[in-house]
């Protein structure tokens, strides 16, 4: 397998190369873990990020799943935190300062900005949430979350 090749051009040059690489190396893999635990490295290696990972639905709760940074909430109630609320709308949610966001689960004090993208399965029903941190204000923006959809609707449940 080839290695990640990380571009250094405009965040834009960045996400492309990233979804190019994303399809390649989840596309003849039918493993669910194995093919969200390559994507947060990817995307984590990519942009820096603080903490870049994913959230499967487990009944009514978000299990925590695989992922790259500090260690996190294994557990997540519907509705609850930003994760939570992204699953329960089933839509992309920024945050540009997690401070301002009632019910933020704060699992690490570093974080400061987030965005969370749910992943869909084949009925249209939320399987999963990819969720980024950055330790950085204002970090995410709609161009994240329009790359970010693409790079989610990549994995199949
Ligand atoms: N901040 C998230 C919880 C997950 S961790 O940040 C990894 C939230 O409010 O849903």
């Amino acid at each position: 397998m080839e290695e990640l090749h990380i571009a250094q051009g405009s965040k834009t040059d960045r996400y492309r190369l990233l979804l190019e690489q994303v399809r390649s190396v989840t596309e003849g893999e039918s493993d669910l873990i194995a093919n969200m635990a390559n994507t947060a490295s990817m995307i984590h290696e990519t942009f820096g990020f603080w903490w870049t990972g994913f959230y499967r639905v487990q009944g009514d709760e978000l299990v925590l799943g695989p992922f790259q940074g500090p260690l996190a909430c294994t557990r997540i109630k519907r509705g609850r935190g930003v994760c939570g609320t992204a699953w329960a709308k089933g839509q992309t949610l920024v945050v540009p300062n997690v401070d301002h966001f009632p019910g933020h689960i704060a699992c690490s004090s570093a974080s400061r900005s987030e965005i969370v993208v749910p992943l869909m399965d084949a009925q249209g029903k939320v399987m999963a949430v990819l969720d980024i941190d950055s330790d950085q204000l204002n970090t995410f923006d709609s161009e994240d979350a329009q790359w970010l959809e693409k790079i989610a609707g990549t994995i199949k449940a």
